[in-house]
């Protein structure tokens, strides 16, 4: 099923022209985990299911997904899913537990190598593509919903770790010890992420986007060397399937122009970078998506608006910006500052020209 989204009939979607540099009415925006528990409507949906029904439900994930389109207006869904998901269909058994994801059998030597497979995800993550065209059939080409999956180098640092880490030592560890069977699992894993955001295109997605969002624990020597071959493996991929790709990376202000090789179509940028000069060096390569700190929207709607308008003056309407966070979304932040957040985007100097 291909689903078709315009913002005005006649015109490409504002975030897919914002994705290749055309010029829009307006910068579009959305957030990183806009489906997620700061929402009542959300909460209220997962009371129901753990988070990995819900990620395998299709009604479920289909309804969380479009949530903040009804109610905040943004301009794009970004499926509910998790970037872990595609890892049982590797052979990993994940859990989501109160303290975040675990794995219960990670790699930890070179012989678990060979229980670890690349996953076809049209025959083994079936759930995943019902779920976009769910979406699509539910927003009835309302907005765009964007497909995503995690970057080769931050699955494995789970898949190593075994779950989340503050410096993910045993990932750093393997490879130091094991380079080349690190490479093949990166490999793997670049694979199934392929497969995996191809057929979220089948399903009917209209851009992608590739989360790294360990990769700044590397050098840009390293990341280049070991993280960005894997990704441009994915762009390549996903090149010919004809959608836009976006590469987040965190913690990655030194990364940057490693980044623009990757050969993505738009970056997303943590908060600790600076997106008007990344703009004037790169703007003629990528669009750049983000990349105000998700704290400040614990901030007062004034100080969040501030803070926006500041961002709209540096960018000066130059195209391919998309307005969106450093990092996701956290389950305590106040809807109505999320909403302030979105409402400012739509109209940073005040004009009143919303639309
Ligand atoms: O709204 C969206 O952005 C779409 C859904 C989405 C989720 N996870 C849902 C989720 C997306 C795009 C992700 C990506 C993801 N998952 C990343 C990359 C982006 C990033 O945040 O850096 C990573 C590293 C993960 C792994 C992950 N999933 C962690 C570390 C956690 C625990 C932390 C937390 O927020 O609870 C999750 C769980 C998770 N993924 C939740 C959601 C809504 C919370 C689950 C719940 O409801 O209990």
């Amino acid at each position: 099923m291909v689903c078709m989204t315009t913002a005005t009939p006649g015109t490409a979607p504002r975030i897919l022209a914002a994705a290749r540099r055309q010029p829009v009415d307006r910068a579009p925006v959305w957030m990183m985990r806009q489906a997620g528990r700061y929402l009542p409507e959300y909460r209220a949906v997962r009371e129901k299911a753990d988070f990995l029904t819900m990620c395998r439900t299709p009604a479920l994930a289909a309804e969380v997904t479009v949530q903040p389109v009804d109610i905040l207006g943004v301009d794009a869904a970004i499926l509910f899913s998790d970037i872990l998901v595609p890892l049982e269909a590797m052979g990993f058994e994940v859990a989501f537990l109160d303290k975040g994801p675990r794995i219960a059998n990670p790699v930890r030597a070179l012989a678990d190598l060979d229980r670890v497979r690349v996953a076809d995800a049209a025959t083994e993550l079936p759930f995943v593509r019902k779920a976009v065209e769910e979406v699509c059939d539910r927003l009835a080409g309302r907005v765009p919903v964007i497909g995503f999956a995690g970057a080769p180098f931050t699955l494995a640092c789970y898949a190593i770790d075994g779950g989340g880490s503050k410096d993910w030592s045993r990932t750093r560890r393997f490879l130091a010890e094991h380079p080349a069977a690190f490479a093949q699992l990166l490999d793997r894993m670049a694979d199934t992420v392929a497969s995996s955001l191809a057929d979220q295109v089948r399903g009917g997605a209209r851009m992608v986007q590739v989360f790294d969002s360990w990769g700044g624990i590397l050098d840009e020597a390293t990341w280049r060397a070991v993280a960005l071959p894997p990704i441009r493996k994915i762009v390549r991929a996903l090149k010919q399937v004809g959608v836009p790709v976006t590469l987040y990376v965190g913690m990655s202000p030194h990364l940057v122009e490693a980044m623009v090789d990757s050969g993505a179509d738009m970056l997303s940028l943590d908060w600790r970078c600076d997106l008007p000069s990344i703009l004037e060096r790169h703007g003629d390569r990528v669009a750049l998506q983000g990349n105000i700190d998700p704290c400040l929207l614990y901030a007062a709607p004034e100080r969040i608006r501030q803070r926006v308008r500041a961002l709209a003056e540096a960018v000066a309407g130059r195209p391919g910006h998309v307005w969106n966070l450093g990092h996701g979304l956290l389950p305590d932040m106040p809807v109505a500052h999320v909403r302030a957040f979105v409402e400012a985007t739509r109209d940073p100097m005040g004009n009143g020209d919303q639309a």
